[in-house]
């Protein structure tokens, strides 16, 4: 038992870390997690609203988008940004779906909770 916990739990790190990586080739350059770059820093855009990062000056078609950035909403998204939010800002498509199913699950691990437990809750400021 203890070795299969140990087992999953490698796994489980191997699969944050792949999106980790896959993050850092393909999202950094416009994306930060705690700050504003060309496109809104991520930490906790996972379960939060749609252009609701303050500060940032979202284009108008994200500001009309209205969804919740969940599993689904996140891998339209990333499939194709342009065909959720005509004329979006964010040009840029992640073709390869498990490149996209490891980034998201990534930005899951993100959200936390005040006091450092990973919720699902949109996170309060
Ligand atoms: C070429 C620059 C660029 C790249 C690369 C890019 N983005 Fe973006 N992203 C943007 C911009 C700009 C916006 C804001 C779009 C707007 O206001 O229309 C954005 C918006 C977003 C949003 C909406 C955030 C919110 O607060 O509603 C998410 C989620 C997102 N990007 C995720 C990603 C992920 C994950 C990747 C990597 C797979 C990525 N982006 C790659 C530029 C980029």
């Amino acid at each position: 038992m203890k070795l299969i916990v140990t087992m999953l739990a490698a796994a489980a790190m191997a699969w944050s870390q792949q999106g980790q990586d896959l993050f850092a080739r393909r999202c950094s350059g416009c994306h930060a997690l705690d700050i504003h770059k060309e496109g809104p820093r991520l930490r906790n855009v996972y379960g939060r609203k749609s252009a609701s990062a303050p500060g940032f000056d979202y284009s108008d078609a994200l500001k009309k988008l209205n969804v919740i950035w969940d599993e689904t909403t996140l891998n339209l998204w990333l499939t194709n940004p342009d065909a959720m939010a005509p004329n979006t800002d964010m040009a840029f498509r992640l073709i390869d779906e498990q490149e996209r199913k490891a980034i998201i699950d990534y930005l899951k691990t993100l959200q936390t909770n005040v006091i450092g437990i990973p919720s699902h809750k949109p996170f309060v400021r």
